[in-house]
């Protein structure tokens, strides 16, 4: 049977592409493809090098997550090696669900048997013999497309027993996420898999040492696990001299909202925020930009004059901004950032599990106090967001509810909305 049809997903034709090089250049449902484009290489080279030569490399490399927060892979996947209790499990977090991003849907898509390749790597590297791909279920094409891997990857040898020879056994999982937003945090994610309620885990233990079924758990975003096969390839010191000291490689970004060429743009870090936007065309014509929101809902809103901040998770961080999963929503003078910024708190308020009260009602809280400012009410309001900002930020028990409130602060302090009575729209 055919994979269900590809949602359009524009794409800039880019020079230098490193993640992306495979996409749209080889048929995602072949492994003769993806061999002849080099796939597998990178699994050779992990059986020669050993587990512990891995974790050097990928240490070496400087290659932190790529799902947003940039925790170093390689001290992750040591602290996991080490762990005595056994056995150990391998998650892709593949629940790409921020607003705006769309990235790891791209890879999947255009280049499924490198994240499947990737992940046996990880699991030879950390002592997994199972992984499971938590896969966001509303990515039909990718489920068709990964579980051709996985059959085909079988086949061949190159899941199951004895890989290639090398004595090590491993096997990958797909399993689809029900549709919502906190089943991609890490912990939510263990629960769903056991059949629980897809609810976080207060963190600590990290799931290095207790996670899945309670087991020592490496958990890695999509775009990060395929970082690895580069690295091996080409080596460490290759990989880190792309991009800067704090942020090595490359980057995809995804870019959407009021500019003239959306799609995926991979670029080493280290661009600046305005060569992504003139890649992509900048806004369109008799336009101008009035803000730019970085790192997706959960992340902040920049100026127009902020616009060489370069493009690094070390850059972004000392602008007071975040990198994130690599949301560029670029928003023109047309935009009502009022609208923009309801629409962001009524997505925090309706995906709360519920779980905690700073949360829970804080997100209430938010949208209800937006609806007044946004109808004119004054900075009693704006005092009452900063106090639900400060109190979901400080309490709750994870990142959805301690982010829910960075949007709006920025809005808010950064470009103004609210102030002497602006509802938000730009003129
Ligand atoms: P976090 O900072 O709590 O953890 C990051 C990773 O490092 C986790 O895997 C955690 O287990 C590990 N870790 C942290 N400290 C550790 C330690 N001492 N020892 C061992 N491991 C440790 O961040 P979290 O909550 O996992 O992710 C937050 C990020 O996720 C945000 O920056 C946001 O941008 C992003 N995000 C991405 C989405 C997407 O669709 N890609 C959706 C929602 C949020
Ligand atoms: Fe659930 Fe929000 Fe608490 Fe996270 S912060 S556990 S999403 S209620």
């Amino acid at each position: 049977d055919e994979p269900p049809a590809r949602a359009a997903v524009p794409q800039a034709g880019q020079d230098g592409l490193v993640l992306l090089r495979r996409v749209g250049a080889v048929d995602p449902a072949s492994l003769d493809d993806y061999r002849a484009a080099g796939g597998y290489l990178a699994l050779r080279r992990a059986f020669a090098l050993g587990p512990a030569a891995i974790i050097r490399e990928v240490l070496d490399a400087g290659l932190v997550g790529r799902g947003g927060a940039a925790f170093p892979t390689g001290r992750k996947w040591d602290a996991t090696a080490r762990q005595p209790d056994h056995p150990h499990y391998l998650v892709c977090n593949a629940d790409e669900s921020e607003p705006g991003t769309f990235k790891d849907r791209v890879v999947m898509e255009g280049d499924p048997f490198a994240v499947i390749e990737a992940m046996t790597v990880a699991a030879y590297a950390t002592g997994c013999r199972r992984g499971f791909l938590y896969l966001r279920g509303e990515y039909p094409r990718a489920l068709w497309l990964l579980t051709n891997a996985v059959e085909r990857a079988r086949e061949r040898n190159l899941l199951g027993v004895d890989i290639l020879g090398s004595g090590f056994d491993f096997d990958v999982e797909i399993r689809r996420g029900g549709g919502a937003y906190i089943c991609g945090e890490e912990t939510a994610i263990f629960n769903s898999i056991e059949g629980y309620r897809g609810e976080p885990r207060s963190k600590p233990p990290f799931p290095v040492e207790k996670g899945l079924f309670g087991k020592p758990t490496v958990v890695n975003n999509v775009e990060t696990l395929v970082n690895v096969l580069p690295i091996l390839t080409g080596g460490a010191a290759a990989y880190a001299a792309v991009g800067t000291g704090g942020s090595t490689g490359t980057k995809l970004f995804c870019l959407s909202g009021t500019v003239r060429r959306p799609g995926i743009y991979e670029l080493p870090f280290g661009a600046t925020l305005r060569e992504l936007l003139t890649l992509a065309g900048g806004v369109p014509e008799g336009r101008r930009l009035r803000a730019v929101l970085l790192g997706g809902a959960a992340g902040s809103f920049v100026r127009p004059g902020e616009l060489d901040i370069p493009l690094t998770f070390e850059g972004t961080r000392a602008a007071g901004a975040s990198l994130g999963s690599g949301v560029v929503l670029a928003l023109d003078d047309s935009v009502d950032l009022t609208g923009v910024l309801l629409r962001i708190a009524a997505f925090f308020r309706d995906e709360s599990c519920g779980q905690c009260v700073p949360c829970r009602v804080g997100t209430v809280r938010q949208e209800e106090a937006l609806h007044r400012l946004a109808r004119g009410s004054g900075p009693a309001d704006v005092a009452l967001l900063r106090d639900v900002g400060r109190a979901m930020r400080d309490a709750s028990i994870c990142g959805l509810g301690q982010t829910a409130w960075n949007a709006v602060e920025s809005a808010i302090d950064r470009l103004g909305v609210f102030a002497d009575g602006e509802k938000g729209r730009a003129s």
